[in-house]
């Protein structure tokens, strides 16, 4: 089947090119350097074997799911890793090498009130000999099959989610690297930290399973987590990691330009100036949350503020809950 043979990468390395199965040659996936460019729908991709039934998906690829992870409207997430035949993620360096061929798949979905949730979009990210590549698949109104964007321009898709009504935007390629590329490697949500924890349901942490499974090369002996004395602060400093650290990384550019990494947030935001011209002031002022550039600038609400929404791209909601977290743990510092 030509789907699944794109996904599996169809052969190991050491079989070179052409040796792999027919389908496999004719699709060119041969988890090498040899990587075709992006089916147009996913039902070619054989990400989803029955694109009508998303909880049935490819056995070759793994589930995942980061701790920390990224706030988007409030949409569920599924996400899922694929290797090429025999390649591992080399995790013996705290710098992860991810092996060509690599991709990571993320899908965006939406619930209306009593119906099944609707998916919106298809991300996918993989490694080829060149570098990093993206691509993005919009769904149809009926969620049957995509068809893949050429991502020059954000495309506004409207939704419905949990009784509320509003457009989500797909982003655009360019607005892709803007949060992926600020880092090395571009991959995200796959690292030590976020997969120091189990997949739902699961005991065995996800870094466990997925070193026993053959993916990772080996377990990391001491893997990074955020811990806090306080509960609160753990948990805005987990909300920091997720939604703001793939550009508050500390590294060069205006995107980063201070770090809000859990090892180093606090020391950079409490009674630290901005450097934002378009609001001025401290960035987090204990006990006084309107005071505070960073709260100012998560709660999104122009008409008390003139400080550019945070995240500035990939979302268009409020997230209240994560507003609400930030205003209480302001409210409590000493
Ligand atoms: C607003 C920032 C932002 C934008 C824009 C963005 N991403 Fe991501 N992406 C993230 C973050 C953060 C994660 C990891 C956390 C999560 O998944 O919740 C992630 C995860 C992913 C993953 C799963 C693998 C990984 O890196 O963790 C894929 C695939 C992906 N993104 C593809 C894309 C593609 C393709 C685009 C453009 C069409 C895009 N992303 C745009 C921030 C962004
Ligand atoms: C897509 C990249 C990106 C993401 C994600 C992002 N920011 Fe920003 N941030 C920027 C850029 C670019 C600026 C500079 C704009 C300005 O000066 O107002 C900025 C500026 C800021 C500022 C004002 C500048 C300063 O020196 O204090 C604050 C506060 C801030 N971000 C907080 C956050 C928080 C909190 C998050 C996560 C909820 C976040 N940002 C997520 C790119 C990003």
């Amino acid at each position: 089947m030509l789907a699944a043979t794109w996904l599996l990468g169809a052969c190991s390395p050491d079989d070179g090119p052409g040796n792999g199965s027919l389908s496999a040659v004719e699709t060119g996936f041969l988890g090498g350097e040899q990587l075709q460019v992006f089916p147009d729908a996913p039902s070619e991709v054989g990400l989803y074997p029955d694109t009508t039934n998303r909880d049935d998906w490819t056995p070759s690829v793994s589930l995942f799911e980061p701790a920390h992870a990224l706030w988007t409207n409030g949409s569920e997430k599924q996400r899922f890793v694929s290797l090429p035949v025999g390649a591992t993620v080399d995790t013996s360096q705290a710098d992860w090498v991810f092996p060509v061929g690599v991709i990571f798949f993320k899908t965006f979905s939406y619930r209306a009130l009593d119906e099944d949730s609707l998916p919106i979009e298809t991300r996918a990210l993989r490694k080829t000999a060149e570098g990093w590549e993206y691509a993005v698949y919009l769904w149809d109104d009926e969620g049957a099959d995509a068809a893949l964007l050429d991502g020059s321009i954000p495309v506004k898709v409207a939704v419905s989610h949990q009784g509320d009504q509003f457009e989500h935007e797909v982003p655009s390629t360019l607005q892709c690297r803007m949060c992926h590329e600020s880092q090395e490697p571009r991959v995200i949500g796959f690292d030590e930290l976020r997969l120091n924890a189990p997949l739902s349901g699961d005991t065995a942490t996800q870094l466990a399973e997925l070193a026993e499974a053959g993916i990772l090369s080996e377990l990391p002996p001491a893997p990074d987590e955020i811990v806090h004395e306080d509960e609160l602060t753990e948990s805005v400093l987990g909300y920091f990691q997720g939604n703001c650290v793939h550009c508050h990384n500390g590294s060069f550019g205006a995107a980063s330009a201070f770090d809000l990494d859990h090892s180093v947030a606090l020391e950079n935001i409490i009674g630290v100036e901005t450097t934002s011209e378009l609001v001025g002031g401290i960035r987090v002022t204990p006990g006084l949350p309107d005071e505070s550039g960073l709260f100012l600038a998560v709660s999104r609400n122009s008409e008390v503020t003139t400080a550019q929404p945070m995240p500035p791209i990939g979302v268009q909601r409020v997230d209240e809950v994560a507003v609400d977290m930030i205003r209480r743990w302001i409210l409590a510092l000493p």
